[in-house]
């Protein structure tokens, strides 16, 4: 696919009111036996735009889902606020947050897990806009199969089951489940990951029409770096349940200032597109520390060759370090990291 046509920032974009503004969010889970805490997301904070893609990418475990959950009401915070469209959840009644939430929708990876197996296609259409009342039968009916013709499915469809369709098909029926509650935030959770590499630029295509055409903001998370890169204006890089880096998609993929950015780049197995491809090469060695047990200091500094005595002491700063272009380092400037001298053997880094 083309980033070009998919992901230029967009000219609706509106900075003025997020339509999702998390501040120092933190996520803990109680261990099953109650003796600890597992802290999948700690002090985290950003904005999401109205009408922009904020991709978040991260190793396995690194609270992109837990993020993901609570931008669509599924999860509140442990600690910190999130706003809504400028509304704290917290303010309002459980009715009136039933109502609100509509807006914040999430997709997951595996196509089938949000549809019933006994259900038809429309009635699982039908299924979120019940839930959320207000309509007649007529008038959800009509939506549903607007909404099935929207993603680009015959209306006849509605009428089979799921195991009647393929991967991209019932993927193409999640989102049509969720347009007609008129969402303005969609978090994508590894969404096109199930899918047959040949249908994912097909469902990339859809998404980013649907934001051209409807002003959809989304939170799309994956591992590939690449997909994330081709559909979004702006990128998080998450570490150990903390951002490591926050900016324009372009400044971050070509000028990284973090060394975890610059580790999940050199670990692409696919390549990037060349115009977003960066030099630098780095080893990513050892596994990801347990939630349990953070590293203190810098979370990341086990694993990074610029560690020195104060990453494993001081948790470094969130700094703007160049416009709209986040990161916590101890080592790295406006113009990125330092060379390696002594040890650009021992990691295969520079
Ligand atoms: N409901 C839960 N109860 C306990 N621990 C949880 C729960 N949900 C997530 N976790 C833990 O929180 C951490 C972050 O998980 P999360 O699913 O957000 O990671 P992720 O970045 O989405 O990973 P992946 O790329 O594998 O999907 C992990 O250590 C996970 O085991
Ligand atoms: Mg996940």
């Amino acid at each position: 696919m083309n980033r070009t046509a998919a992901a230029q920032p967009h000219e609706f974009i509106d900075t003025t009111t997020p339509v999702a503004s998390v501040t120092n969010l933190s996520i803990r889970f109680p261990t099953l036996d109650g003796t600890a805490e597992l802290r999948a997301v700690d002090d985290v904070s950003f904005d999401i735009r109205h009408g922009e893609t904020f991709g978040i990418i991260g190793e396995s475990g690194s609270g992109k889902s837990t993020i993901g959950r609570v931008l669509a009401g599924l999860l509140a915070p442990s600690d910190g606020t999130v706003q809504f469209d400028g509304t704290d959840r917290a303010t309002l009644s459980r009715r009136k947050w039933r109502s609100f939430r509509r807006a914040f929708q999430m997709i997951f990876q595996d196509p089938s897990a949000a549809l019933n197996p006994r259900m038809t296609i429309l009635d699982s259409l039908l299924e979120p806009m019940r839930f959320m009342g207000g309509m007649d039968s007529a008038e959800m009916r009509s939506r549903a199969l607007d909404a099935l013709e929207r993603v680009g499915l015959r209306r006849d469809l509605a009428l089979r089951y799921p195991h009647e369709l393929s991967g991209g098909q019932k993927q193409r029926v999640n989102i049509a489940r969720i347009l007609p509650l008129s969402p303005k935030l969609v978090v994508c959770d590894e969404v096109v990951a199930a899918l047959d590499v040949s249908i994912r630029g097909e469902i990339l295509n859809l998404f980013v029409e649907l934001q051209r055409d409807l002003g959809l903001a989304y939170a799309f998370i994956a591992h590939d770096i690449a997909i994330v890169a081709q559909i979004s204006d702006r990128i998080a890089v998450t570490y150990l349940g903390k951002f490591m880096e926050l900016g324009l998609t372009d400044d971050v993929i070509d000028r990284p200032l973090h060394p975890y950015t610059i580790a999940l780049m050199s670990a692409e197995p696919q390549p990037l597109p060349a115009h977003l491809r960066n030099r630098t090469r780095l080893r990513l060695e050892g596994d990801i520390p347990s939630p349990l047990d953070p590293p203190g200091g810098c979370r990341f500094h086990t694993r990074c060759p610029w560690a020195t005595e104060i990453c494993r002491t001081e948790a470094p700063e969130w700094r703007e370090l160049r416009p709209d272009h986040y990161t916590a380092c101890h080592h790295t400037t406006p113009d990125g990291l330092p060379p390696l001298p002594d040890r650009t053997g021992e990691k295969g880094a520079a």
